[in-house]
């Protein structure tokens, strides 16, 4: 899977790159992130890529032209369905605008990115991520350029250089072959809807707090069902409303029928 991703800090993506999954899908071919400078398609011999906000105010803006160049630059403007029509990113589809690559723009102010929008994603063979700077992107970036708008939470970061990161390694640790263990993305929190339940490693005591003795068994149908029912009791303490979409079994609602009885 390849990432296009426009800044103007391609440095801050150095290191997370170069360690650990992220350095291993890139060596064995299953990641490629092309980092592209913006500040490299702006124009004028100082490559200004930010103006005062019209209207006044404090902060600077990220002008259109040097973006737009950018991505269409690498991307050409062919299949994006440019000027189909404004978006509204909302927190459902990724676009109403005919795109086979996603463009998306880094926002505090997209859709909530979540397990499930990193699962859309990873259907793609190419995603391109547009990270902004200082007070934010002109308007017509987002409205005739960006196909998707994505917040990674409700604060407000410096630039969207660090969301981006967030977005590839959460996405590229879906796709087969990323991970050591092939099964290790489906057991994870928001995975399946739930938290996942707790794990414990050897020493099977460490000062004095003993690992459960039912994941020392070896009965792996009995370790099976005490996960399910840790996930659950996990997700109902923690995180009760994620359990209204998370798709349970007969069992699994008798166990918390149970619970919430007692
Ligand atoms: C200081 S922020 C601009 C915030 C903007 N003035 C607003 O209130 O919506 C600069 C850039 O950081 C990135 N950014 C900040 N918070 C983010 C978040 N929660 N998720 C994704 N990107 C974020 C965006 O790319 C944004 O353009």
């Amino acid at each position: 899977m390849r990432f296009d991703v426009f800044t103007l800090f391609p440095g801050i993506f150095e290191s997370p790159l170069k360690e650990s999954m992220l350095k291993r899908a890139i060596e064995s071919g299953l990641l490629e992130v092309q980092l592209h400078n913006i500040r490299d398609y702006a124009e004028g011999r100082h490559q200004v890529t930010d103006d005062y906000p019209y209207g006044g105010g404090g902060g600077m803006v990220m002008k259109p032209e040097p973006v737009f160049a950018a991505v269409e630059g690498v991307l050409g403007t062919g299949d994006r369905g440019l000027g189909i029509g404004d978006q509204d990113a909302g927190q459902s589809a990724i676009s109403n605008r005919q795109s086979t690559i996603p463009i998306v723009l880094l926002t505090p102010q997209g859709r909530l990115f979540n397990q499930q929008i990193a699962l859309e994603l990873a259907q793609y063979d190419r995603v391109a991520l547009i990270c902004g700077r200082y007070e934010g992107f002109d308007e017509r970036i987002r409205e005739h350029l960006a196909t998707d708008e994505i917040s990674i939470g409700d604060y407000v970061l410096t630039g969207g250089e660090l969301a981006a990161l967030v977005v590839v390694d959460a996405v590229i640790r879906l796709k087969p072959g990323v991970l050591g263990d092939p099964t290790g993305a489906s057991d994870d929190s928001h995975a399946s809807g739930l938290l996942e339940y707790p794990h414990y490693t050897r020493p099977p005591e460490f000062r004095g707090w003993r690992a459960p003795e039912i994941l020392l068994s070896g009965d792996h149908a009995k370790v099976d069902r005490w996960r399910r029912e840790q996930a659950l009791l996990r997700t109902w303490r923690r995180r009760p409303e994620l359990l209204d979409r998370a798709e349970l079994s007969e069992l699994d609602r008798a166990f918390l029928r149970q619970l919430a009885h007692e």
